[in-house]
């Protein structure tokens, strides 16, 4: 059985499946041989990278342990098994490798981000629900850039903290990505 059968043997929707396909499509390739997903709900995307790279382990991570999570794990070869390991936590800890995080929700992608500023960690995050006033990174003596609407902001002054402490920035919009939240936030270290 494929993993897309799996993923909706599993009861999660193709369109999860169809995001997954999208995001590794755009980040790939990951020079890393450990992985960690955070925020990673179903860890749809742990799954289907493990699965095209042989090297790769994966840390999931997720305060939820969800129970589409236990089936579709319980789906899965041992091979891929053996390479993966799901934590039931905040995001709050130690990271290295390689970060993913596909829509973690308002500042928990600023969190992420400024975690691996931090510890020096390359990252590829698509970030979501941008809520008014809670953003976290703000680049010293920011001047709002006219024309850019609140999300823009909100990401622009992402990217621009990003840029202070001197970290690569590739910002690009997923194609094809079955969800209006597209935009990618890469920085390789
Ligand atoms: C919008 S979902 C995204 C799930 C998945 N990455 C996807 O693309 O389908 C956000 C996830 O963040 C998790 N989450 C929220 N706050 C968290 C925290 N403080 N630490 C770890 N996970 C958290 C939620 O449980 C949820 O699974």
């Amino acid at each position: 059985m494929n993993l897309d059968e799996k993923s909706s043997l599993a009861g999660i929707k193709l369109r999860h499946f169809k995001k997954v396909v999208r995001f590794y499509d755009t980040i790939e390739p990951i020079n890393s041989e450990l992985v960690y997903n955070l925020c990673c709900g179903n860890a749809l995307a742990s799954w289907y990278i493990l699965n095209a790279n042989e090297k790769i382990k994966f840390i999931s991570v997720d305060k939820i342990k969800t129970e589409k999570y236990r089936r579709l794990e319980s789906l899965m070869e041992d091979s891929l098994k053996e390479r993966h390991l799901f934590l039931e936590q905040d995001i709050g800890m130690h990271l290295e490798g390689f970060v993913i995080s596909i829509h973690p929700c308002g500042n928990l992608a600023d969190r992420i981000i400024l975690a691996c500023i931090e510890q020096g960690v390359s990252f590829a995050i698509v970030p979501c629900c941008y809520k008014p006033g809670r953003q976290l990174l703000k680049p010293k003596n920011y001047i709002r850039p006219l024309g850019l609407d609140r999300i823009e902001i909100v990401d622009d002054m992402r990217i621009k903290y990003l840029r202070e402490n001197k970290r690569d920035v590739v910002v690009k919009r997923i194609e094809n990505f079955p969800s209006p939240m597209n935009k990618l936030i890469m920085s390789h270290i």
